[in-house]
This record gives structure tokens, sequence and C-alpha cells, in this order.
């Protein structure tokens, strides 16, 4: 199957009250790993990129080839959108000819007339060629690849203004941050999530930062339009977490354990396992 805009598996999520998981890639194993739980469990998935793992990765185009090729080899049939992740005005305008699915605009840094209006023209270059697009408002809180955000919560009068602009999903601060939650971190702001799906017509919604969030609050964002949940850090400590415990039980140094297949297996499928039970806490399974 193609690559496919993530427009129609988040409007079925919306009605359907469960959200798609946006799982970012790093290399051929994370791809591989997530495809692979996609698969087993009837899922749709979203495959986020980053600009700095576009990079890691040797470029835009190599990433295009490698998933096309993968989902392909594979024989994944459930729908598959690749995403740009985070990206910037001349980020996406390169994604979009490296043959990206979908694609994240993120002008939330720039005062809000100029988000405005390069989310605006963004749009517009990425319908005419039926990509699906995503749009901020109000920046996600923590670092991610470079990118710092201040952790703002929305607002919702802004987030309507984008909305009517045709976005797809709209990313929207709401006190949550990218990578590990600190200890005194005091959660979602529901109350101005309940507003910003109102104000946007029910406008897909997307929660940045999935990494770490109480499975009751994942549930209620569900619950309040949140359609796309984006994860990074989780897999990251998943895959660590793995490969030092083969390192650290001598595995490397006994037979072949040194050959990078071996090596990387144990965090592989470490990977497999926490897409897989994200995917059923999100309620995607078997909504391909
Ligand atoms: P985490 O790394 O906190 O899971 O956030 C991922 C994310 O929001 C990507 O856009």
């Amino acid at each position: 199957m193609p690559l496919v805009s993530a427009k129609e598996m988040l409007v079925k999520a919306h009605e359907g009250h469960y959200a798609v998981g946006q799982f970012n890639i790093n290399n051929l194993e994370w791809t591989k790993e997530v495809l692979l739980a996609a698969q087993e469990m009837k899922s749709p998935v979203i495959l986020g990129v980053s600009e700095g793992a576009g990079k890691y990765m040797t470029g835009y185009k190599t990433v295009v080839a490698m998933v096309s090729a993968m989902v392909d080899s594979l024989g994944i049939d459930v729908p598959v959108a690749l995403h740009l992740d985070h990206g910037s005005y001349e980020g996406a305008k390169a994604c979009i000819e490296a043959g990206f699915s979908s694609i994240m605009f993120d002008g939330s840094h720039y005062p809000f007339a100029e988000n405005l209006a390069k989310s605006k023209e963004i749009i517009e270059i990425c319908h005419a060629k039926n990509l699906s697009v995503e749009c901020e408002v109000g920046s996600i809180g923590g670092e991610e690849d470079g990118v710092i955000g201040n952790g703002e919560v929305a607002d919702p009068k802004e987030c309507q203004i984008i909305a009517d602009l045709g976005v797809d999903m709209l990313a929207a601060g709401i006190g949550n941050i990218h990578g590990k939650y600190p200890a005194n971190w005091t959660g979602l702001n529901f109350e101005v999530l309940a507003q910003i799906q109102d104000i946007t017509n029910g406008k897909p919604l997307v929660l940045h930062g999935g990494s770490g969030i109480p499975a009751d609050q994942i549930a209620k964002a569900i619950s309040l339009g949140v359609s796309k949940i984006n994860v990074n850090t989780e897999l990251q400590l998943e895959f660590a977490a793995a490969t030092r415990t083969y390192v650290e039980a001598g595995k490397d140094k006994t037979g072949k354990g040194y050959d990078p297949r071996k090596l990387l297996a144990p965090g592989s499928s470490a990977i497999r396992s926490k897409v897989i039970a994200m995917m059923t806490e999100f309620g995607s399974v078997n909504k391909a």
C-alpha cells in the first residue's frame, strides 16, 4: 500500500473516539518495528520524522525511499502516513518535494500574524498535492531536536483562526511537554482543551509529548477531541534500557553477540512491544 495522507485516518479516529499514534522514527530498526506493530495490531499509524532525524538518516529522500520500500517488502497493508514533525517553513517545502504524505508546519515561535501567513501558504501547497497538514498554536514545552518550546497554553481564538484555514489537524499547547515530565508537572489543561475543541468545531487535535502521560489523562484528552498522539522519548527509553540490559549481562562478549543484528535485537523488540501497548491504550487496534 502506498503512503497515505493522515486526513482520513484522523477523521475516522475523531468520529470513533480513539487516537492514532505518531511514533517518531530514527533509523531502520525503529521504522521496521513500528510498521510490524501496526500490521500485527491492524492499526493505522503515522511515522513521525523530525528535521534532526531526517538529517541523521542522510536526508528526506532517503527516508521516503526507505519507508516506502519497507512498507512494500514487509507487505504492510494498514494505512501508513509519513509525517514531518515540527517542520520549519523550509523543511516543510523540502519534505513536500521529497514525497512525504503528511506535513507539520510549526510556526508557533513566530508572531501570530507570521505563523498564520506561513501556515496558510503551506496548507495550500499541501492540499493541492493531497497531503495532510498539521499546524501549531502555543508552543509545546521542552526541547526536541534543538526546537525549544516554552510550554505555552494556546489561545483558543488563535486556534480557531488557524483551524478555519482548513488545517487537517491542530497541535495546541495545553501544558504538555516534550521529553520526560518533571515530578512537579501539574498535568494537562483540560479546560483549555475543551474550549479549543469547541471553538474549532471538532477539528482533530494533536497531543504532543505523549511519553509518560498517565492513562487517565490520555483517555480524557481523547474524549475531548485528541485524535493523534505523538510519541518519541518513550521508545528511546525502552530501546536504551533493553540494550543496556544486554550489554551489562555481557552478551555482546559471548559468541557473536557483538553482531549488530544481535546487539540491537532486544532494543528493537522492546520498541515493538511498547508501540503495541500504546496502540492498545490509544484505542487504534483493529481500526485499519
Ligand atoms: P515525546 O518525546 O515527549 O514523546 O514527544 C514526542 C513529540 O511530541 C513529537 O512531536
